[in-house]
C-alpha cells in the first residue's frame, strides 16, 4: 500500500496533465491525444542533456566497452533504458533511482532478449515457423511475455524477422526461415503474443521488430557481412514480415547491423525514414543494434563517432544501444547548429511515448511475489511441450519405423545431445538462466517405466572456433575431449547399441553452433556424429535419428540409411517429452520445414522461390547444373511427413479469370487415406508466367493446418487477391499486378503437382 503510495505520488510529480493518475495502469489504451499531452508535458521540462539521455540505452552488465554505471547513468538521467540485466531486485533498486532521485523522475525501460521463453523455454522460432500454426507462435509469445514482465522486463529484442536462404548464417534459427509468406504470418503471431491487444496491456512487452533489414542476406552467410539486395527483392522478399509487424502495431524497430548495398541500415535514411514511417507509418522508435551507431566508423561510413551520431539521428535512429556516441556526440551537435532540437525532441517523444502507453509512470516496479507465481508456472510447461509436438517434422519413415512401440523392452539413446539440457534449450535463452529442459533421454525413459532405456552420449562435439558469448555461458569454454577418451566414448555408444532393440540417436549442433555469430561453412552433422551413426546403423537393428538443431543439416547419408529420422529443432523445456510423445505414437507429427535443406554448405544460398532458368525445367541442361552431383534440396521447403497419409483432389478456382484488384476463393479437398489421425498443412503455391517483371518459379501465398481423423475429407478455401498476386516491379519501379496467366498448386509442399490455370484480366 505504502509503495503504490509512493508510485502515485512520484507519478503525479511527474505528469503534470489533464490525465487522472491511478496506481495501476488504464484497462484500455489511452488515446493518442492523452499520450501526446502527457509527453510535451515532460518534454517541455527536460534539458537537452537529458533528452539525450531517453536516446541512450546503457547495458546492465560489463560487456560493453565504455558503457558507464547504471546508477551513475540514471540519477543523472543520463540513460532511457537498461539491456542486458535480468535480476528483479536490481531492477527494482535501479528503477528507484531513476524515479526517485533523477530530477524528472522518468522511469527506465529494461530491454533484453527474450526470444523463445522467459523461463519457460518454447522451441526456437525456426522451429515455431515449423508448426505453420500462427496461433501456436501467438501463445508461445504470450507466455513469454508474462514471465518476462512479471519478472520486471519491459521490452524484448524480438521478433527476429530476417528472412533467412542461406543455412551457412547461424541466426537462421533466430526466423521463420526461407518465406516471405509464412515470415509475415509468423511475425504478425509474435507481435500479437508479446504486446496483447493493445501496447501496453496487462502481462505484456513492447516488442522490437528486428533487424530491418535483410541481415539474413549477408554474403557468404557470414555473420554481419555486407548485404546486396536489389530492391525489388527487399520489397518482395526481405520487407513483407517488416511490414505485416508494423501492421500488427508493433512499437519498435531495431536496425541491422550490416551494410546494405553500401550503406550501413543504422545509418541509411532511405530505410529508417522513407520506407518505415513514409510509407508504413510506422508510429514506435528505431534503436540500433548493440554498438551500431559506433560501428558505423568500423564500416568505413561515418568519418568519427561525432559523425556516426549525426548521421544515424538524422537517418530516423531514435535509440542508440550501448555505443555511447549520442551521449558523447548529441549536444555539441546541436550546438554547433548541426542538428535541430527539433530533431532531438522528434526522437524523445517516440521513446516517451512508449513509455506512457508501457504505463511505466504509474508502475514502474516489479512485484517480486507475483513474479514467484508466474516465471515457470506449471501451465506455461504445458503450452511449451504442446509447441514443442506441434514443430516436429517427421523427415523420414521407411517401412513405418516410427512410431515405436511402448512394449519395446530395451532402447539405446545415444548421441552427444541427448541429455544435453542446454542443446535441448538451443540458442538465445536469456542471462542468468539454468537450463531446466526434460531431454530426449528423460522424455523416453518417462514413457517406457517398465523397459531398459540405456544411454551413451558418444564423442562431445564442439565449435572449431569458440563463440565470443561463450564468455557469458557457464559451461561452454570446454577444453577438447583427449582423441583417447573421444575413442573410448564412440565404442562405448556402439556397444550400448549393441545390447537394444531398437537406438534413437539424438545428434545434431550444440545451442552455440546457431545463432549470433554462429556461421559455418559446412552443413554436415559436427564431429564424429555421422561416423557413429554408420557404426550403430551397421549393426542392423532399426535406428531413428533425432535431430537436435538450429539450421537445416546435409544429413544426405542418413536420409538414405537410418530407418527413420525425426526433425526435433532446439525444442525447448518440454522437448524432451514431446520427442518421446511422437516416438511412441502419442503425437502424429505435422510440422513442415519452414527452409529447404540443401545437400551441403556449397549449395547455399538455396531456396523454393527462384525465378526459372532459361533452360526448362527437367531438360538434361537443366539438370546437370553441378557436375559433382545434384542441385536439388535434401528436403524441399514446405516438406514433412506424417504416420498416416493425405491425398488432395479437386483443386478448384471460384472463376478461371480474376478482374485486377479482387480476390478470388481457392479450394482444394484433403483426405487422410491411412488408419491413424493426423495433421496436414495445405499448402497454395503461385506462378506467374510473364508479366512487367521474371517472377519466381513458385511463390507460396496461402497455408492452413487441419487435423483430419482416418478417412476424413476436409475442404479448405483459401484466397488471392492483389496482395497475393501484385508485386514490387524492377522495370516499373512501382508496386503492380500484371494482368496475365498464371499457374496455380495446392499440396503438401513446394513440390505440390495439382495445378490450375488462372488468368487475371483488366
Ligand atoms: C546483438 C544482436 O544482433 C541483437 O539481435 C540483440 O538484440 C542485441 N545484440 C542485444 O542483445
Amino acid at each position: 500500500m505504502e509503495k503504490a503510495f509512493r508510485t502515485v505520488a512520484v507519478a503525479g510529480l511527474v505528469l503534470a496533465c489533464a490525465t487522472a493518475i491511478s496506481a495501476e495502469p488504464p484497462a484500455g489504451p489511452p488515446s493518442e491525444a492523452q499520450v501526446a499531452a502527457r509527453v510535451e508535458a515532460l518534454l517541455a521540462k527536460m534539458t537537452l542533456e537529458e533528452k539525450v539521455g531517453q536516446l541512450t540505452q546503457i547495458a546492465g552488465v560489463a560487456f560493453f566497452p565504455g558503457s558507464p554505471k547504471p546508477e551513475e547513468a540514471l540519477r543523472k538521467g543520463g540513460a532511457g533504458s537498461v539491456l542486458w540485466l535480468n535480476d528483479i531486485k536490481q531492477f527494482n533498486a535501479l528503477q528507484r533511482i531513476a524515479v526517485e532521485e533523477s530530477r524528472l523522475k522518468i522511469p527506465v525501460l529494461y530491454g533484453l532478449d527474450v526470444i523463445h521463453g522467459y523461463r519457460t523455454i518454447f522451441p526456437v522460432p525456426l522451429a515455431m515457423a515449423a508448426s505453420w500454426d500462427p496461433s501456436v507462435h501467438e501463445r508461445a509469445a504470450a507466455v513469454a511475455a508474462k514471465e518476462a514482465r512479471a519478472a520486471g522486463i519491459h521490452w524484448t529484442f524480438a521478433p527476429m524477422l530476417d528472412i533467412a536462404r542461406d543455412a551457412r548464417w547461424g541466426r537462421i534459427v533466430e526466423g521463420a526461415g526461407e518465406d516471405p509468406y509464412l515470415g509475415a504470418a509468423m511475425a504478425a503471431a509474435q507481435v500479437r503474443g508479446f504486446q496483447g491487444p493493445y501496447l501496453g496491456a496487462p502481462d505484456h512487452v513492447l516488442a522490437c521488430a528486428k533487424h530491418f533489414a535483410a541481415y539474413g542476406a549477408a554474403e557468404g552467410g557470414r555473420d554481419y557481412d555486407p548485404v546486396y539486395v536489389p530492391e525489388g527483392r527487399l520489397r518482395n522478399v526481405y520487407f513483407p514480415p517488416f511490414e505485416a509487424a508494423v501492421k500488427a502495431g508493433v512499437g519498435s524497430f531495431m536496425s541491422a547491423y550490416m551494410d546494405l548495398n553500401d550503406v550501413p541500415v543504422a545509418g541509411n535514411r532511405w530505410m529508417l525514414t522513407d520506407v518505415l514511417r513514409g510509407e508504413w507509418a510506422f508510429k514506435g522508435f528505431v534503436v540500433s543494434d548493440a554498438m551500431g551507431v559506433g560501428n558505423l566508423t568500423t564500416q568505413g561510413f561515418a568519418r568519427d563517432r561525432k559523425d556516426a551520431a549525426l548521421r544515424s539521428l538524422s537517418a530516423g535512429l531514435d535509440m542508440e544501444m550501448a555505443s555511447g556516441a549520442f551521449p558523447e556526440h548529441l549536444a555539441a551537435l546541436v550546438a554547433e547548429g548541426k542538428l535541430t532540437t527539433a530533431a532531438i525532441d522528434t526522437a524523445v517523444k517516440r521513446i516517451l511515448a512508449v513509455k506512457v502507453r508501457l504505463g511505466l509512470f504509474e508502475k514502474p516496479y516489479a512485484d517480486e511475489t507475483r513474479a514467484a507465481q508466474v516465471v515457470g508456472a506449471p501451465e506455461h510447461r504445458t503450452e511449451a511441450r504442446l509447441a514443442a509436438q506441434r514443430s516436429l517434422v517427421l523427415l523420414r519413415n521407411e517401412n513405418a519405423t516410427l512410431p515405436l512401440s511402448k512394449a519395446l523392452k530395451s532402447v539405446a539413446v545415444i548421441g552427444p545431445l541427448a541429455d544435453s539440457k542446454e542443446a535441448t534449450e538451443g540458442s538465445w535463452t536469456v542471462f542468468g538462466h539454468v537450463p531446466a529442459a526434460v531431454t530426449v533421454l528423460e522424455g523416453i525413459r518417462a514413457k517406457l517405466p517398465g523397459a531398459t532405456v540405456s544411454y551413451s552420449p558418444g564423442p562431445e562435439i564442439r565449435r572449431l572456433v569458440p563463440s565470443f558469448f561463450d564468455d557469458l555461458v557457464p559451461g561452454a569454454k570446454k577444453p577438447e575431449q583427449p582423441p583417447a577418451e573421444a575413442e573410448a566414448a564412440f565404442q562405448k555408444a556402439v556397444e550400448t547399441a549393441r545390447g537394444a532393440d531398437v537406438v534413437v540417436a539424438v545428434m545434431g549442433e550444440l545451442a552455440n553452433m546457431s545463432g549470433e555469430a554462429a556461421s559455418r561453412a559446412s552443413l554436415d552433422l559436427p564431429g564424429r556424429q555421422e561416423e557413429l551413426l554408420k557404426a550403430v546403423v551397421a549393426l542392423g537393428k532399426p535406428v531413428v535419428l533425432v535431430l537436435v538443431n538450429g539450421r537445416p543439416l546435409s544429413v544426405n547419408w542418413a536420409a538414405g540409411h537410418v530407418n527413420a529420422i525425426l526433425e526435433a529443432w532446439e525444442p525447448g523445456s518440454e522437448g524432451g517429452s514431446a520427442v518421446a510423445d511422437a516416438l511412441f505414437g502419442d503425437v502424429n507429427p505435422g510440422g513442415k520445414l519452414p527452409v529447404g535443406f540443401p545437400r551441403s554448405g556449397a549449395h547455399a544460398p538455396l531456396y523454393y522461390a527462384r525465378d526459372l532458368s532459361h533452360q526448362p525445367e527437367g531438360s538434361p541442361m537443366y539438370r546437370s547444373r553441378y557436375w559433382d552431383g545434384e542441385t536439388t534440396p535434401l528436403y524441399p521447403f514446405g516438406y514433412g511427413l506424417s504416420y498416416t497419409r493425405f491425398s488432395y483432389a479437386n483443386l478448384k478456382l471460384e472463376a478461371p479469370q480474376l478482374k485486377r484488384g479482387q480476390k478470388l476463393a481457392v479450394s482444394v479437398e484433403v483426405t487422410n487415406t491411412g488408419a491413424v489421425a493426423g495433421d496436414e498443412v495445405v499448402q497454395l503455391y503461385v506462378h506467374q508466367r510473364a508479366g512487367s517483371d521474371s517472377r519466381p518459379r513458385r511463390e507460396l501465398k496461402g497455408f492452413q493446418r487441419v487435423g483430419l481423423k482416418p478417412g476424413e475429407t476436409r475442404t479448405v478455401t483459401l484466397s488471392l487477391g492483389p496482395e497475393e498476386l501484385g508485386y514490387w516491379s524492377t522495370s516499373q519501379h512501382n508496386w503492380v499486378q500484371d494482368t496475365e496467366a498464371f499457374d496455380v498448386w495446392a499440396g503438401s509442399d513446394s513440390t505440390a503437382a495439382l495445378h490450375a490455370d488462372l488468368t487475371v484480366v483488366p
